[in-house]
């Protein structure tokens, strides 16, 4: 079984959900950089390892991430699951980790990169919106593309009642984009996602709920 790791930074619900998928594999510690995230409580109640590697406590984003590493590598994490984690990684800690670290994002990437993307995606009136598990590669939110889920934007939607549709969405995709990757289903190779036999299973890597 691969030991891997979750990183939150607050409330993970997403983290919560890739630990009820019951994934094949141990998750050997939630690590936030925040001591005062909330889904740190609900791992410890579930009798996760926690950690907390505060940011404010380094003197630069590489030392931060330095020290990072080290407590991964520490706990023997193989896969590094970044679930709500609101640090931008230096490319040190990218490659150090590359094809073994994955990120779940509210949006169809490459659209609407960044944060407050619910809200720019009511801005600028796209009619479907969504969210992508992906590879983390140095540059944001670019990296290749494991799974998706579209879900329409509807008329009467606020920026909150969006990215409650598509966080619905991500608690189903970022477990099976995991499970793939724990079940050596799919991988990073040469920069691109390969999926194991020919073609990506299309039914997993693009999920279009029923409305
Ligand atoms: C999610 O929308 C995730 O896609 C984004 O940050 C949010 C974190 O929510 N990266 P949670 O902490 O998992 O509840």
């Amino acid at each position: 079984m691969k030991r891997y790791v979750i990183l939150i930074s607050g409330r993970g619900s997403n983290m919560q959900a890739l630990i009820e998928a019951q994934l094949p594999g141990q998750c050997v510690a939630v690590i936030s950089n925040r001591p005062e995230a909330a889904g740190l409580a609900w791992a410890a109640g579930r009798g996760v390892p926690t950690r907390v590697v505060d940011h404010r406590q380094y003197p630069s984003r590489e030392a931060f991430d330095a020290a990072l590493a080290e407590e991964i590598e520490r706990l023997g994490g193989e896969l590094v699951l970044l679930a709500g984690f609101m640090r931008i990684l230096t490319e040190g800690f990218v490659r150090r980790f590359s094809g073994r670290l994955i990120n779940i994002h509210p949006s169809l990437l490459p659209a609407f990169p960044g944060l407050r993307t619910h809200e720019a995606a009511l801005a600028t009136g796209v009619r479907v919106h969504g969210c992508t598990v992906h590879f983390v590669t140095p540059a944001l939110d670019c990296g290749p593309i494991i799974i998706q889920a579209a879900v329409p934007v509807l008329a009467a939607d606020t920026s909150e009642s969006l990215a409650a549709r598509v966080l619905a969405q991500e608690h189903i995709i970022y477990p099976q984009a995991a499970r793939a990757v724990l079940e050596g289903r799919c991988r990073l190779a040469d920069g691109r996602v390969v999926w194991e036999g020919d073609a990506t299973p299309a039914h997993l890597a693009l999920r279009v709920p029923a409305q």
